[in-house]
């Protein structure tokens, strides 16, 4: 058995799992890191909205704004500076900006501290607007912040805009965080992944591994080891049922192949036998057995009767073939009443010592080819005939079944024993039971006709038993 390039099916299989194992795992990996970055910027955001508000709330009140004839934060720079202040934290810088975008205060009290981001005037633009949780993200010197915008109104719920405080948080120990938590999860995705195709690959060669061994006996039957059979792998799935279906089929093709050998070795032994006796004679003649004109004529008959044999069995041998082949079976339609009359007066002269008796049955037509339909009632009556002594009657007769027609012939000779029975059909097998008229076929006329039935779609049967004759049933298709 010569191996196929490329990958075995066991390969194929591990990197399809393999390749569906990375993609889920990815995703799976994704979505966590996704949603755990969401969890900390929400959760880092409002932390600083609650912060923000009673400071301002503070604020508000303390400098009596809402009051005020003037609201222009320009007019107080002091208390905008200390606003910025008292907002800005260790891990946020408070920003406070005028209606028009320009920053009136920074709340940083140290210049080295990191300087909070420029105001983005689209985000601006929606925090002016009074949209009140405007966050986004933003970079300063290359390093990641959190930029949250709060609208400064004169009292809680109002639609003026005084301004806006812009709160800016530095992301480095989120990300920090995220990095390490992403390293975390590509180390267990890398480990989830090969421990995974391991086991995959050896689970799938463990399946795989029955399917070796029926590979291994299709190889053997292909070199003619038909013995070869599987031991069952004692489960009920596909390659459990492989097995069995492999099994029955070597099963059979090993009794085809021995029932074939059989077949060879009886045909030749049946022609050797006419053939030896042939032999016999020309060597009794050619001793001088010639110049007596008496016993030459007596051996001459017997080579033309051995002859006469040999020509019988060369015919059922052909025949046999021919139907085991593609039938060629030309149907017609026939009317039984009829064509059973006609086979009756054709064979009156061959049973001359028994009634031949057709029991006429219902007028019906069959579908079936008259020369292979009058070939198998040949054979069934010349069995009947040969069994039947002296004056018992042969009859033929036939019946109606739902789809089809069943014709049979009856005598009442020996009946043959439950062996007999059995193997009555195969191809020269003979029975122990004798027939009255001495002679012996060669086991070929009920094989012949069961294949001449079959070749129309029909069956055949024997009804038998020692003593009370026999009974031979076939069916044939209705026209
Ligand atoms: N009507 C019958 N009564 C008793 N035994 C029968 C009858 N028909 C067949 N048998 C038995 O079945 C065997 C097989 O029959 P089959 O017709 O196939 O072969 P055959 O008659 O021996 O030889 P052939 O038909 O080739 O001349 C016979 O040898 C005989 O033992
Ligand atoms: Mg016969």
């Amino acid at each position: 058995m010569k191996a196929r390039r490329g990958l075995s099916l066991r390969g194929r299989l591990a990197v399809l799992y393999a390749a569906l194992l990375v993609v889920s795992l990815v995703l799976v990996g994704a979505y966590s890191y996704w949603n755990i970055w969401q969890l900390f910027i929400s959760s880092k955001s409002s932390h600083l909205r609650a912060r923000a508000k009673p400071v301002i709330a503070h604020w508000l009140a303390a400098t009596g704004l809402a009051d005020a004839a003037s609201r222009s934060l320009d007019r107080r720079p002091g208390d905008v500076l200390a606003l910025a202040r008292d907002l800005t934290s260790r891990d946020a810088v408070a920003v406070v900006l005028d209606r028009g975008g320009k920053v009136l205060a920074d709340g940083r009290r140290l210049p080295e501290e990191p300087s909070p981001p420029a105001p983005d005037p689209q985000y601006l633009r929606r925090a002016l607007a009074g949209e009140n949780e405007v966050t986004y993200r933003s970079r300063v010197a290359g390093e990641p912040v959190l930029v949250l915008l709060i609208p400064l109104r004169p009292r809680p719920g109002s639609p003026e805009i005084l301004g806006v405080v812009q709160l800016s948080a530095p992301l480095t120990d989120i990300n920090r965080i995220l990095f390490r938590h992403g390293a975390t999860l590509i180390a267990l995705l890398a480990v989830i992944l090969i421990l995974g195709t391991a086991a995959g690959f050896w689970l799938i060669g463990v399946s795989l591994k029955d399917l070796r061994r029926l590979l291994t006996a299709c190889d053997q039957v292909s070199r003619g080891n038909l013995a070869q059979r599987v031991h069952p792998v004692g489960r009920r799935d596909e390659i459990g049922q492989l097995t069995e279906a492999f099994n029955r089929m070597t099963a059979q093709l090993e009794a085809a192949f021995a029932s074939q050998q059989r077949f060879v070795a009886n045909a030749a032994h049946e022609l050797l036998t006419p053939l030896t006796g042939l032999r016999g004679s020309l060597e009794v003649l050619l001793r001088g057995a010639q110049d007596d004109p008496a016993a030459a004529g007596r051996l001459l008959r017997g080579m033309y009767g051995e002859l006469s044999r040999l020509i019988r069995l060369c015919n059922q041998l052909l025949g046999l073939s021919r139907l085991e082949g593609a039938a060629h079976v030309s149907r017609r339609a026939i009317a039984l009443p009829e064509f059973m009359e006609a086979f009756r007066v054709q064979c009156e002269a061959l049973a001359a010592d028994n009634p031949l008796v057709v029991e006429t049955g219902p007028d019906v037509t069959v579908s079936a080819d008259p020369d292979l339909l009058k070939q198998v009632l040949l054979n069934l009556l010349s069995n009947a005939l040969r069994f039947s002594a002296s004056g018992t009657p042969v009859t033929i007769g036939w019946k109606l079944l739902p789809q089809a027609v069943e014709i049979w012939v009856s005598d009442r000779g020996p009946g043959m024993d439950e062996r007999t029975r059995a193997h009555a059909f195969e191809p020269f097998y003979r029975g122990k039971n004798t027939p009255a008229t001495g002679e012996k076929g060669a086991g070929l006329g009920l094989a012949l006709a069961r294949s001449m039935v079959a070749a129309h779609g029909g069956r055949m049967r024997i009804e038998s038993r020692p003593g009370s004759g026999t009974t031979v049933y076939f069916t044939l298709p209705l026209q």
